[in-house]
């Protein structure tokens, strides 16, 4: 179970602090791929920077903290202090598709063993990596290119085979198909969902498109405006969401022979620069009361494993025909 208590992470700017994820409480249970939602801005990447641990200026955590569920080998309870230790062979990151993840003047075959670090002799594991690598359907040759020479999807195979190779058991995926045609990006979609059921482990992966989510996730986080607004099992979120923003998300999904266009959410989230009062999403949406723009609701279950922060999420049921 990685948990996350009252994450508050904020970067340092010429203009202030600004904070990126303000109080963000979350259990995520062992061995599932949880997925992350929310418009551009909302915080997505910074929490799954912090969960990485890869916190340096101008991020700082500014308040909480994240608990892992193990230990490192010395026995020491891993938070997001020493987690980098980590690194690739207990936690890994999977990036948004493009070239500058991969060092573009270092052949990907020194990049695999560069991070090998045990007492395995390089022969060894560069015969592992071939036949691992083989095994999720790249030539074994494409170890020995540069990254230039392959294509999106051939360096996105490339960048998960690094990120699985020592088994970690949490897997970050920030935007990992993005930018990739629609075919590739269902192939390493279904990638990357394989080798979760096959290792158990638990994959954190970040997309703004809520086709991807409904496919891929057995857990839902929705955010907005660097709060946590919403939290179920998939299925629960996708059919019983008890967020109004989650409900226009869901609805902004084309459904299988509807041709229309689908609208967007009308306006845009808040600033994160100015003083923010009550729900951050009232003025968007249209069940908003005088209440909402003064009293912030609080994130809390209001069903078994489902969290929403909204002050008229009991009710939502009855209110699907408003939004
Ligand atoms: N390096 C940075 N310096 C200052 N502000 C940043 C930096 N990176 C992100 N932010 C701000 O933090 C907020 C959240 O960004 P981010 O986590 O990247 O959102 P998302 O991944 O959901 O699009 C945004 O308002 C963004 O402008
Ligand atoms: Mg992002």
């Amino acid at each position: 179970m990685i948990r996350l208590n009252n994450v508050v992470a904020s970067y340092k700017t010429e203009r202030g602090t600004v904070n990126a994820v303000d109080g963000v409480n979350l259990e995520i249970p062992d061995g599932c791929i949880l997925g992350i939602a929310g418009e551009s801005g909302c915080g997505k990447s910074t929490l799954m920077k912090v969960i990485y641990g890869d916190i340096g200026f101008p991020l700082s955590l500014a308040s909480g903290s994240v608990d892992y569920g193990f230990t490192d080998d010395q026995g020491n309870k891993v938070t997001s202090k020493n987690i980098q230790k980590q690194w690739f062979k207990r936690i890994s990151y999977v990036p948004q598709s493009s070239m500058s993840s991969l060092n573009p003047v270092i052949r990907i075959r020194k990049q695999f063993l560069d991070f090998e670090s045990s007492s395995k002799t390089k022969a060894q594991t560069l015969q592992e990596v071939k036949s691992y690598v083989k095994k999720l359907g790249l030539p074994e040759e494409s170890i020995e290119s540069f990254p230039h020479q392959l294509s999106g999807g051939m360096r996105q195979r490339i960048m998960i085979a690094m990120a699985t190779f020592f088994q970690p058991e949490i897997i970050l995926a920030d935007e990992p198909t993005t930018a990739l045609d629609v075919v590739v990006q269902k192939s390493i979609l279904l990638l990357l969902m394989e080798l979760q059921e096959q290792m158990g482990n638990t994959i954190i992966l970040v997309s703004h498109d809520m086709g991807v989510h409904y496919q891929a996730t057995h857990k839902m986080l929705i955010m907005y405006a660097a709060k946590a607004v919403e939290y179920a099992d998939s299925p629960d979120l996708f059919t019983r969401p008890l967020h109004p923003y989650t409900r226009m998300l869901i609805n902004s999904l084309p459904t299988i022979g509807d041709d229309r266009a689908r609208e967007g959410i009308p306006g845009r989230p808040p600033s994160l620069w100015n003083k923010l009062e009550g729900c951050r999403f009232a003025d968007r949406c249209p069940l908003a009361t005088e209440r909402c723009r003064t009293e912030e609701p609080a994130f809390i279950e209001h069903r078994p494993g489902h969290f929403a922060a909204c002050h008229y999420a009991d009710s939502q049921a009855n209110l699907s025909e408003v939004v």
